[in-house]
């Protein structure tokens, strides 16, 4: 057992929550006011069996007993550690002089890596068309030096023998994520190959991993470094270490989503821009910041926030924004994460269809501008929530109110809370007193007019993902052992689900598998299904084992991941419903499923974390 299940199974987390709210028992479960945003009915949940918390309010964020102390008290993973293990009894084996020798030792062959793949990038013959590339992508030499951009050769083996020839270990140059171990026990191959790649690096411009862009359009777009002792990606910022000067300079840091973003803006002299890792910000990422600044902008397509605001319903909206496009911590909490920081939230909305890159390479002036005057988050709010609606009409004055009462309500100064009210008395020509009126009195039951709002909120079926899967699973059947955690229901579209059944169990009671015979039992309303996957099958790139059962695998979780995520995000809706009228028991039913879920995905989490540098989710 690691130190954290030991540290997790001594600890009982209703005894940590419950030293900073008050826990009142809902059947198996406890309720409480939520201790991360202001709230008068109690939308914060523990489950003490599975060890999780989960708030269905503005938080719409959940985690386990470390999250929590570590939101609580705004200290890292390390410090939640030591606290709860002294709590717990556990003895934590301090960091020996040991760790901090391997940790130098990975630096090392990591700083030795990236020269080598620059020095590749700029000499070697084979590195041509990536210059090219960037050539094409306007990076000049000086850029990429600075970056120290590199490339990856196309073999098997090139870092590893080069690595090992400058006197590392294999087992260190794997624990540097640079090489995986053949699952057959064949030895290690390279992680990135024939990739264009972009040195991560922290604050002080050590490097920590890669990120890797292929140059044809192979999948992944980027491959990243897995999590090692030295790079976690939830804590990193692309570009920090060459932005922070300008961010404290300026008193503002831009967020933006790409690698190649951070590299054109700072190109062109925008140094104070810096990107997440392709994932949801988290506090730990900000916490990088605030040393610098307070004030963050985020660099938004508006093309992203109008298809939000115009999904009915307030907190659909904001719930989209937040997962899809601001990349936000604590999912819809925006205002009151900004309090809690002591922070300013902006917007630098985009002209439609252009990412940052394009912009300021197309029009730099137009990049300063919006940056120098980025909108506030609530009067973006402002906009976006009203963009859809004629303000003239009765109908949309009161549905405009509907949709930014509620977000006037969370701010928490009282200057700035009556500066809304009056912006918004004015936007809908009624008397402020009456807005007040609406803001003092939350009305904040969301209701679910219909099943077209259920369909809303439900992502459209995943059969892309689907398909691919069994395109997969048809090429190699005999993996699907491998992945019998799957369920049918882990499909959402009828066709895909019908087609895994009958795969699998074909696949279970044939000794071999015989494609004529299997296409034989499918039933017609299969069959175009089974043409398109025969074709895809067809395109699929020449995958070798492992890589073919890894991606099977990797796959199959992705897909059940889908699925809960979907399912947790209409239970959420659903309780977070007031409904008086529910049945206790079935309140009680559908939280223990929450529960389950909550579980499930942090398993599932892991178990991708582990495969490879996985997108986690935001919570
Ligand atoms: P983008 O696709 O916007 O990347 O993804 P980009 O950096 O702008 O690249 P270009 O312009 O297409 O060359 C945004 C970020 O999301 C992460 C990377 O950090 C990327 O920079 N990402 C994206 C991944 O980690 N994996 C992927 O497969 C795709
Ligand atoms: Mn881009």
């Amino acid at each position: 057992m690691s130190v954290v299940d030991d540290v997790k199974a001594k600890i009982d987390i209703l005894d940590v929550i419950g030293q900073y709210v008050t826990l009142k028992k809902a059947g198996r479960n406890w309720k409480a006011l939520c201790p991360f945003h202001n709230e008068k009915t109690p939308s914060f949940v523990v489950y003490p069996d599975e060890g999780r918390w989960y708030c269905f309010g503005a938080c719409h964020t959940g985690g386990d007993v470390f999250t929590f102390l570590m939101k609580k008290e705004n200290i890292d993973f390390g410090e939640a550690l030591r606290r709860l293990a002294q709590r717990a009894g556990v003895e934590l084996v301090r960091t020996t002089p040991g760790e901090d020798v391997e940790r130098a030792r990975l630096r090392e062959i990591l700083a030795t890596a990236s020269a080598h793949y620059h020095y590749l990038l700029k000499n070697h013959p084979a590195a041509q068309h990536a210059r090219e590339y960037l050539a094409k992508r306007f990076v000049t030499p000086d850029t990429a030096a600075r970056f120290q951009l590199g490339y990856a050769l196309d073999e098997w083996e090139a870092m590893k023998s080069f690595l090992v020839g400058k006197g590392f270990s294999v087992r260190d140059i794997e624990a540097a994520g640079l090489v995986i171990a053949r699952e057959s026990g064949g030895g290690h191959y390279d992680r990135f190959r024939g990739r264009l790649m972009f040195p991560i690096r922290d604050r002080n411009g050590h490097v920590i991993g890669f990120g890797a862009r292929t140059l044809t359009d192979d999948e992944p777009k980027y491959l990243n470094s897995p999590q090692t002792p030295l790079f976690d990606k939830s804590a990193t910022l692309y570009g920090l270490d060459l932005a922070k000067e300008a961010i404290r300079q300026q008193n503002l840091a831009v967020i933006v989503e790409g690698y190649m973003d951070v590299i054109g803006a700072h190109q062109a002299g925008f140094c104070n821009v810096v990107a997440s890792l392709g994932t949801a910000l988290t506090e730990k990422q900000l916490g990088l910041l605030k040393h610098l600044t307070k004030r963050y902008a985020f660099a938004l397509d508006p093309d992203a926030a109008g298809e939000a605001a115009t999904l009915r319903g307030l907190e659909m909206a904001r719930e989209a924004l937040a997962r899809k496009t601001v990349p936000v911590p604590l999912g819809a909490g925006l205002i009151g994460f900004e309090e809690r920081l002591a922070a300013e939230l902006f917007v630098i909305p985009l002209p439609a269809g252009k990412d940052p890159d394009e912009l300021i390479h197309d029009d730099p002036e137009q990049w300063r501008a919006l940056t120098a005057q980025p909108e506030p988050l609530v009067d973006f709010f402002f906009r976006t929530f009203t963009q859809d609606l004629n303000l003239q009409n009765a109908r949309d004055k009161s549905l405009a109110v509907q949709r930014l009462a509620p977000i006037i309500r969370e701010i928490g100064d009282e200057v700035k809370r009556t500066h809304y009210t009056q912006k918004l008395a004015r936007l809908v020509q009624v008397p402020e007193s009456t807005i007040a009126q609406q803001i003092a009195q939350p009305k904040s039951k969301i209701v679910i007019r219909s099943d077209e709002d259920m369909a809303r909120v439900t992502p459209p079926p995943a059969s892309k993902r689907e398909e691919y899967f069994l395109t997969l699973a048809l090429h190699t059947p005999e993996h699907l052992a491998r992945v019998n955690f799957l369920e049918p229901e882990d499909f959402a579209n009828g066709e895909t689900r019908a087609f895994y059944l009958a795969l699998r169990e074909f696949a279970e009671s044939a000794d071999l598998f015989d494609r004529d015979a299997f296409r034989a039992i499918l039933p017609e309303a299969l069959h175009s299904l089974y043409e398109r996957l025969n074709d895809a099958e067809r395109a699929l790139p020449d995958l070798k084992e492992p890589e073919l059962a890894r991606e099977i695998q990797v796959t199959a979780r992705r897909l059940r991941a889908e699925r809960d995520k979907a399912e947790l995000t209409r239970l959420e809706l659903l309780l977070r419903e007031q409904d008086e009228t529910r049945d206790p028991l079935e309140e009680q039913q559908l939280h223990q499923r929450v529960a389950f879920l909550l579980k499930r995905i942090a398993e599932n989490q892991k178990a991708l974390g582990a495969r490879m540098g996985a997108r986690p989710y935001a919570f």
